[in-house]
């Protein structure tokens, strides 16, 4: 089997963590980088050993040694990235959030459609064991009706604050960086909102800093979120039915979270195990990426295109409620 030939663009925090899980997908290469600068471009092609390393994203986006690009600069950057890429052909994975509003996210997805070429965003949580054993859990109705469903994502930032959380116009802001899994598990436990109500704190750039919100469902279900830059909050989910609790434990969205059943009471936890394999887990998606362009697939079956719409339509939603506006927006 031939290998298939990553690209990475832009080699900050996540890229190097995307290049370190790569070894552990089986027939795939790293083979080119892309940064904005000779000396980033050099030392990230150095640690992890990149034969290719260019010192635009255009170049690497030509190179014709390369089969799929993972995108992995600030939100506010990954519609023009996307598009780059796709118009040269390139199949692309893109970190989360996919886009800063639906209108971009629409446009990306209708030039792979016209391209014919490959293009899923990178919600590596999907793809994680624990999602999936949670995803069976759910089918099989043990929990009953769901009722109710709790999720916290916060954290205070290390200093050196990174610039691209607080910034606007790099997409900075709770609810796109962190609080887009508090409302992936939402849509995925609960499905989309019948209504939303949601309020946020400002922080001095303008950017929410804290964001509350809560979905409302027809069937009476309600889901209540809340992202923070300012607490740092056990980081944890609760999906409640009639007939009992699942808690994933901190960080929810981690492989290294645990699934916890709580049947009746809130005293009988049993602990449901699933496999973990070494690395931090972005391995799953690169695999299924992998797999998908052996197929010939132009769009993932996991991570379709809907699902990255509903999204993105309901983070458009939530931030026009609780006055959450970019420069894109206009
Ligand atoms: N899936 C996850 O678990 C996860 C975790 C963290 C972040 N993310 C996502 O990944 C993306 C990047 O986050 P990160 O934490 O890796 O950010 P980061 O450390 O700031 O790195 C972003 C990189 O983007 C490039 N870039 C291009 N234009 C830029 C600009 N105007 N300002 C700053 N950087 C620019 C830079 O690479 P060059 O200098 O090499 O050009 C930079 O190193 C975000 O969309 C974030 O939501 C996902």
């Amino acid at each position: 089997m031939t290998a298939i030939r990553w690209g990475i663009l832009g080699s900050g925090n996540i890229a190097r963590k995307f290049a370190s899980d790569l070894r552990y997908v089986e027939n795939a290469k790293l083979v080119a980088v892309g940064s904005r600068h000779r000396s980033t471009a050099d030392a990230f092609a150095a640690e992890f050993k990149v034969r290719h390393k260019h010192n635009t994203y255009e170049a690497l986006a030509e190179n014709a040694e390369v089969d799929v690009i993972y995108i992995a600069s600030p939100h506010a950057m990954h519609h023009a990235h996307t598009l780059m890429c796709l118009e040269r052909k390139k199949a692309v994975l893109c970190e989360k959030a996919l886009a800063i509003n639906s209108k971009q996210v629409k446009e990306m997805i209708d030039l792979a459609r016209k391209e014919k070429v490959f293009l899923m965003e990178a919600l590596w949580t999907k793809f994680l064991p624990h999602y999936q054993k949670l995803q069976e859990i759910l089918k099989e109705g043990i929990l009953g009706e769901i009722k109710s469903f709790l999720v916290n994502f916060g954290f205070i930032p290390n200093i050196p604050v990174p610039q691209r959380l607080f910034d606007p116009a790099l997409g900075g802001g709770t609810m796109l960086d962190i609080g887009i899994y508090n409302v992936f598990m939402a849509l995925s436990v609960l499905g989309r909102p019948d209504d939303i109500e949601a309020t946020m704190t400002p922080a001095i750039t303008g950017i929410d800093e804290q964001c509350a919100v809560l979905f409302k469902y027809k069937n009476g279900a309600l889901a209540q979120l809340f992202s923070s830059y300012t607490s740092n909050l056990a980081t944890e989910a609760d999906i409640c039915g009639n007939k009992g609790r699942i808690r994933l434990t901190h960080r929810f969205y981690e492989p290294g979270t645990t699934i916890e059943f709580y049947p009746g009471r809130v005293d009988s936890k049993q602990v449901l195990t699933v496999p973990k394999e070494p690395g931090h887990g972005y391995h799953y998606e690169a695999r299924h990426v992998g797999e998908c362009l052996r197929m010939g697939l132009t769009e993932s079956p996991v991570m379709r295109f809907a699902d990255s719409l509903l999204l993105m339509e309901t983070l458009d939603r939530i931030r026009k409620m609780a006055g959450i506006r970019y420069a894109e927006d206009n």
